[in-house]
């Protein structure tokens, strides 16, 4: 009989649809799919949550300033979300949207339990009563008189004057989950983390808590009350809901039957800013209404830059898209969760970004990868070596350390993936990363690859360098899904994501082949000149128009493909043969043969592609805008005509060192230049 997987729920708070999405935003849910990645590869059955936040007061007001309806208004936000996340690698199961009918049902059958709750000693859990306070509109919440600035009763957060609300409300009685909350803490039946925050939920508990008002007149755009249909439901119930109402709740689905009733960890991960909705309000109304309450709760950090809160007025954003197309979804994804413990506030910088990714992406990981694949293929004829045995005392410790049989190294690391501690597990990979890089400086095996009698000592230490890479990049592969898969596809393993039975020792199969060693992360330039990820100085790449080739060969500084070509210019016409150049303006240009070693679309377009290519001397990085008429792994192998003397341009925000020479074929198609037979990389072309 085999024992049913543990199951995960993981989900991350569902986002105000008020505005389009922030860093923060990317955080979270980079972190969640990265966890859901890990718990998988660890062997246990996940469900990842993630969606939109659509009702509220702020809704309206914003749909009624741009003249659209609501759901309209909903509809083109919660979208962006939605295709953000493609860009950033996240696989979710399931992107709940709180205007959807089953999300409304479930909130309905959920308030309909709260109606008839009881307290623990008894009381209804839910009663009509009055409320009166300070209410603000962009928290969609009431203050305590003591948290406004004054003159004004301004709210802190939104730095907007308070409204005295009075109005008949429905209440949950939170005072009466006081000791239920504080026994379910500390006894960590709900584990909430850091601890810092753990610790800062029960002093609340212990100041004593408050009831909360659960309905809302005035506002329109959310679930009405049964009961009175002229209230809807406080917007933090009708989310906090979709925890439930996203799995099947209305109709006792079977995702909230493995996932939620029958589950082993429900886990939310959320903002120091939610804390109180999540760790109190939420495990009360659940427990309240007989449903399970969550296991988990984790907050993130806040990130800030130059030490300020982010914020449109001060103009500090960082705007998650640009962040994405700087350096792909890969490095983004590293560099958010490597730079700082999650948990933690932090401060972004760009000069990190770009230092982090050379230092430990091109450099430290990029290096190892390229260096064990080629000397692998160099010295045992293009295959995975032979096991052998023996060799140094090096050789045998790597295997030790890697695969031992009661964990080893992908032990330790999907044990802190686990924790969330992110930056410890991409801290404990890496610092084997850079032992394999020094066991290659000692154990030279390009000096063992000239004596024949140390064949198997060498081979023995080859296999396991290029298994101790597949098992690097089995566990980054959580943060970094392309980046692993293509390590597979470099170890002959084809382009696959790692799974759980990688982690083992062995999988490749001596004799096997190879494949082709292409640069994981080509090194890039330090950004100097306006930062690419500032919101305002980075436009977004346009929409309507995508580069042609010939556009794409242009230069542009602005970091994104050249929009329409330029009208054409009338001019008088020139004196024959004025229109020509001699022979020393050709030669300013150098052209020269390359050889594709990799082809990588780009993410956003369809036109580019990013291509390494070999110059005999030196391997460049070139954008080309070729992607309609070839599939990138078509053009692995093809040698074409480079220009290669071309000052350096970005395209889409990738550094683009040449220009891909091309013709237009039928419907305009870009066809490349090619030889006839064979030239060698490098080759001068006149
Ligand atoms: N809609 C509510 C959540 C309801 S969950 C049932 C909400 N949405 S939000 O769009 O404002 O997103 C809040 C979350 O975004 C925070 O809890 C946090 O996870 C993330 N962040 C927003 N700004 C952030 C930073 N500057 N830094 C890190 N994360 C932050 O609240």
């Amino acid at each position: 009989m085999t024992t049913p997987k543990r199951t995960l729920l993981v989900t991350t708070p569902i986002y105000y649809v008020n505005d389009i999405p922030h860093v923060g935003h990317a955080y979270t849910t980079v972190a969640a799919d990265t966890l859901a990645r890990a718990e998988r590869l660890a062997g246990k059955d996940v469900f990842f949550l993630t969606g939109t936040d659509e009702h509220g007061q702020n809704i309206e007001r914003i749909a009624r300033e741009k003249g659209i309806s609501e759901q309209e208004h909903c509809d083109f936000i919660s979208a962006q979300f939605r295709s953000l996340w493609g860009r950033y690698d996240v696989r979710f199961d399931r992107f709940i949207r709180t205007t959807e009918d089953v999300h409304r049902r479930g909130v309905l059958k959920l308030w309909e339990k709260l109606r008839t709750a009881k307290t623990p000693d008894g009381r209804d859990a839910v009663y009509r009563g009055r409320y009166a306070g300070w209410y603000c509109p962009r928290c969609e919440g009431f203050k305590d008189e003591e948290e406004l600035r004054q003159p004004g009763n301004v709210c802190p957060d939104h730095e907007r004057p308070c409204e005295w609300l009075e109005e008949e409300n429905f209440f949950f009685r939170l005072s009466g989950y006081e000791s239920w909350l504080k026994e379910a803490i500390e006894s960590e039946r709900i584990r909430i983390r850091p601890e810092s925050r753990r610790n800062e939920v029960l002093g609340v508990v212990k100041q004593g808590l408050k009831d909360f008002s659960v309905s809302r007149a005035r506002v329109k755009w959310g679930i009405p009350v049964p009961e009175q249909p002229d209230h809807v439901l406080y917007v933090w119930v009708d989310a906090l809901s979709n925890y439930v109402t996203a799995l099947g709740y209305a109709d006792d689905g079977e995702p909230y039957r493995r996932y939620w009733e029958g589950g082993d960890e429900r886990l939310h991960l959320i903002g120091k800013d939610i804390i109180r909705f999540h760790c109190l309000y939420w495990p009360a109304v659940l427990h309240a209404a007989g449903v399970k309450v969550p296991t988990r709760e984790f907050a993130q950090g806040f990130i800030t830059r130059d030490g300020r809160k982010l914020s449109k007025t001060t103009g500090n954003v960082i705007d998650p898209v640009a962040l994405v197309e700087k350096l792909g979804p890969d490095a983004a994804r590293y560099f958010l969760l490597r730079e700082a413990p999650y948990g933690a506030d932090w401060d972004f910088t760009e000069t990190a970004f770009v230092g982090r990714y050379n230092a430990d992406l091109a450099n430290d990981l990029g290096n190892l990868v390229s260096r064990a694949v080629t000397m692998a293929a160099r010295y045992c004829d293009g295959k995975v070596p032979e096991r052998g045995a023996g060799g140094s005392d090096f050789t045998a410790t790597l295997e030790a350390k890697a695969f031992a049989a009661e964990g080893g190294l992908a032990a330790g690391v999907l044990a802190r993936y686990s924790e969330l501690d992110f930056a410890g597990a991409l801290g404990e990979t890496w610092s084997w990363v850079s032992q394999l890089n020094q066991a290659i400086v000692q154990v030279e095996p390009w000096s063992l690859a000239r004596d024949p009698a140390r064949r198997t000592e060498l081979e023995a230490f080859l296999y396991r360098l290029v298994e101790s890479v597949r098992l690097v990049a089995a566990l980054v592969s959580p943060v970094m899904p392309r980046a692993a898969s293509r390590v597979f596809a470099t170890l002959g393993l084809g382009e696959r994501e790692p799974d759980g039975a990688d982690l083992a020792w062995g999988r490749l199969e001596p004799g096997a082949p190879l494949g082709a060693v292409a640069p994981l992360f080509p090194r890039v330039e330090r950004a100097d000149g306006p930062n690419e990820t500032d919101a305002k100085a980075a436009p977004r790449p346009k929409k309507t128009k995508e580069a042609r080739v010939s556009d794409v060969n242009q230069p542009s500084s602005g970091g994104e493909a050249a929009a329409a070509p330029a009208a054409p210019v009338q001019s008088p016409a020139p004196a024959p043969g004025a229109d020509r150049i001699d022979i020393s303006e050709f030669a300013k240009v150098e052209l020269r043969a390359a050889r594709i070693l990799a082809a990588e679309k780009i993410s956003g377009s369809k036109k580019l592609v990013k291509l390494q290519v070999d110059l005999g001397s030196e391997q460049r990085q070139v954008v080309a805008g070729i992607a309609e008429s070839y599939a990138p792994e078509a053009l692995v192998g093809k040698t074409i005509v480079l220009v290669a003397n071309l000052k350096p341009a970005k395209l889409m925000g990738v550094e683009s060192n040449g220009m891909v020479l091309a013709g237009s074929g039928e419907g305009g198609k870009a066809i490349l230049c090619a030889f006839d037979s064979e030239v060698a990389p490098g080759t001068k072309v006149k």
